[in-house]
């Protein structure tokens, strides 16, 4: 642990103060100091901060999960199987991603939400195995085909939704971002304006439910399984025959780039 010097005598009223202590006074004044250190809240960073770490870092924050190893080097993969279904990309590519969000759709569907909110509950983060940034409009986006437009909305807009509390329904400003984004993060104004189009729109609520469930999905040794979704994603899914990423839908290279990412070009 670093010691602040100047801190710990400001705090013992400065070094005349420290001459006047006895040993084992100023062995007890280190050690409250150490215990009020370790008690202390971690300070938030803030956005001009979290901006100059940028080049520290081999890769940018945005890149997909999937593309980086966070320790060592990236893992072969197992091919996925012929015709594969979301059920083969959750169990082989969404790895990092899909505790979480079944984390999450197992909140939606425990309190009785539509089973609407639940899929966009499941899918939501998904896409960050592929890309980080923006990912509300690119999940939206590789979603689409295969989903209605109202699953489509939710999991584009809860991006935007989680940086303006709603009380009402549940949904406060989480500390995580202030972590991530910073203390003084300021939404950008895309991110502003598609919040103020979508909070009076008839499915604002079902975009604002992703962000609710979103809050409690991040619990250690928590870990529900794809199975109890079967039936929601057969009714709300549309599986295309020839397997995802194969059937020339208009997000079909996304999902070929998440199943063959080791292609160079
Ligand atoms: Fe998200
Ligand atoms: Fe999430």
């Amino acid at each position: 642990m670093n010691i602040d010097r100047r801190e710990l005598l400001a705090g013992l009223g400065g070094m005349g103060a420290l001459a006047l202590l006895s040993d084992e006074a100023k062995a007890d004044a280190l050690e409250h100091h150490l215990i009020a250190q370790t008690n202390a809240p971690a300070p938030f960073p803030t956005a001009g901060e979290i901006a100059q770490q940028i080049d520290t870092q081999p890769t940018r924050k945005g890149v997909g999960n999937l593309f980086v190893a966070r320790q060592g080097n990236v893992k072969r993969l197992e091919p996925l199987p012929e015709k594969q279904t979301l059920q083969d990309y959750f169990q082989l590519r969404f790895t990092a991603t899909s505790n979480h969000c079944l984390q999450s759709a197992n909140h939606a569907m425990k309190a009785g939400m539509s089973e609407e909110v639940v899929l966009a509950c499941l899918l939501h983060d998904t896409v960050q195995e592929l890309i980080k940034v923006d990912h509300g409009w690119w999940s939206a986006q590789m979603y689409e085909p295969y989903v209605s437009d109202r699953v489509a909305f939710a999991i584009r807009y809860h991006q935007a939704l989680r940086f303006y509390a709603d009380p009402e329904h549940g949904y406060s400003y989480p500390d995580l971002y202030r972590q991530i984004f910073g203390s003084d993060y300021k939404p950008e104004p895309y991110i502003e304006q598609a919040y103020q189009s979508v909070r009076r729109h008839k499915w604002y609520l079902d975009a604002r439910m992703v962000t609710v469930n979103d809050l409690y999905a991040f619990e250690k040794g928590v870990n529900p399984t794809l199975d109890q979704f079967t039936d929601i994603i057969g009714r709300h899914f549309r599986q295309p025959r020839e397997g995802l990423g194969f059937d020339n839908s208009s997000s079909a290279h996304m999902w070929r780039s998440l199943a063959t990412p080791d292609h160079p070009l």
